[in-house]
């Protein structure tokens, strides 16, 4: 009986999943962001909004969750994973028909979207064990490992701007008040004038703590800003700050590693310098190390979800938060500037040092989210067998060019 209406439950929400996963995301730029939490800030708007935008989101992943290789989607970790995406999927659409004059349902709903956000907490840890399971029983393959990494960087923006949006909503209409508490100059998540070196110090100290509990020791931070728009004065910019130091963070960690590991034996340590500039398009911080580099063969790899080429941490969570070891550092760092038509690149001299370069939009009318949609040519890279490359490969042993000698 039970298992019965089980399985009707689930045929159920796998139809509603099919009919959400059918709308594409609705990309907000920054400005929308901040309308929605300005003065008139309406908590009905962005419930209305949610209630449709939430499933529509959740289930354009989950349709690409299903696509995943059937061995690693019956790993416990990812199974579990799939199942509170349906529990979020199901308690947003509890809401449907609901009335947004009704205070008593914008208040459920503000629990609800908390609710949501806690049961996601451990979405990245959870993920990787099950990518860990599955290479543990079934190895690695190059065409899966592609399709994962495709996966993950899909799954993971999504994730990104799901938390968004929930965040916002929180911040904004989640307590009597409507600023939050520890930013009172914030929209939300959101700075209207972000103090970017304020940010770049604060990651800096960070990470530079954890290096000293490392090392011992840890190099110091030039930092330099170039504002060419308005010539000598902070350069802000309109952006969640809270992004800007994820990215800059695990920026630091890895030049501060790279840079400690090359100098062990030496009591100084170059400096890790940091370039702030502001253009009409582009702000962009670069972190220059003198770390020794990557070779060029290697720097696509970098930002692959599980290379790194430090020990795994132990992951009972009894130790301090480690500098490096998951590799998931720069993938996610990337996808952070992604999310609002930046980028991250690195650039390497090998036998030097790296420059990682983090590009973000200078307007805000130009930051818009960057979302995944399922369709038809997602659907495609899951499905194409992969053919033989099209560029040759270069044979081991040089031709015999004597042969072609004319005499
Ligand atoms: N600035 C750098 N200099 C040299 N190697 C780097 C640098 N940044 C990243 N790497 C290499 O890239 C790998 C992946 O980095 P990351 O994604 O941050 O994961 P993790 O730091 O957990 O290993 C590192 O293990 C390291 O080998
Ligand atoms: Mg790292």
């Amino acid at each position: 009986m039970r298992i019965l209406r089980f399985l009707r439950s689930s045929v159920s929400v796998g139809k509603e999943i099919d009919y959400y996963s059918k709308f594409s995301p609705s990309p907000l730029s920054m400005k929308q962001f901040l309308d929605f939490g300005s003065e008139n800030a309406c908590e009905k708007t962005s419930f209305t909004f949610l209630k449709q935008e939430l499933p529509v989101r959740l289930a354009n992943i989950m349709k690409e969750i299903n696509l995943l290789p059937d061995h690693l989607l019956r790993t416990p970790s990812v199974q579990m994973v799939e199942s509170w995406y349906v529990q979020s999927f199901q308690d947003i659409l509890e809401f449907k028909d609901k009335n947004a004059d009704d205070e008593k349902v914008t208040h459920d709903f503000a629990e609800a979207v908390i609710k949501i956000r806690n049961r996601h907490n451990d979405v990245i840890p959870t993920m990787a064990q099950g990518l860990v399971e599955y290479k543990e029983n079934y190895g690695t393959d190059p065409v899966v490992s592609q399709n994962v990494q495709y996966f993950l960087d899909r799954f993971y923006m999504s994730r990104i701007s799901i938390r968004m949006l929930l965040n916002q909503h929180t911040l904004l209409f989640g307590g009597n008040v409507k600023l939050n508490p520890a930013h009172p100059k914030q929209i939300g998540s959101i700075d209207p004038n972000c103090c970017v070196s304020e940010v770049i110090r604060d990651a800096y100290q960070n990470a530079r703590n954890l290096c000293d509990r490392y090392y011992m020791n840890s190099p110091e931070l030039i930092l330099e800003e170039f504002n060419a728009k308005e010539l000598g004065k902070p350069i802000t910019v309109v952006y969640v700050p809270s992004h800007l130091y994820h990215m800059v963070f695990e920026l630091f960690k890895n030049a501060m590693r790279a840079t400690m590991e090359l100098h062990s034996d030496a009591m100084e340590y170059p400096s890790i310098r940091t370039q702030v500039a502001l253009g009409s398009e582009d702000l962009t911080v670069k972190v220059s190390d003198c770390g020794g580099g990557v070779p060029l063969r290697k720097i696509d790899r970098l930002f692959t979800y599980t290379y790194s080429t430090a020990p795994t941490p132990s992951v009972d969570g009894s130790r301090a938060t480690p500098l490096a070891g998951y590799g998931h550092g720069l993938p996610i760092a990337r996808l952070y500037a992604r999310y609002f038509q930046g980028d991250l690149k690195l650039y390497s001299l090998e036998g030097y040092g790296t420059d990682a370069v983090t590009y973000i939009r200078a307007l805000s009318t130009e930051s818009i989210e960057r979302l995944p949609v399922y369709n038809k040519s997602a659907w495609k890279h899951y499905k194409t067998i992969h053919e033989a490359d099209d560029w040759c490969v270069p044979s081991k042993e040089p031709k015999d060019m004597t042969t072609f000698r004319s005499f």
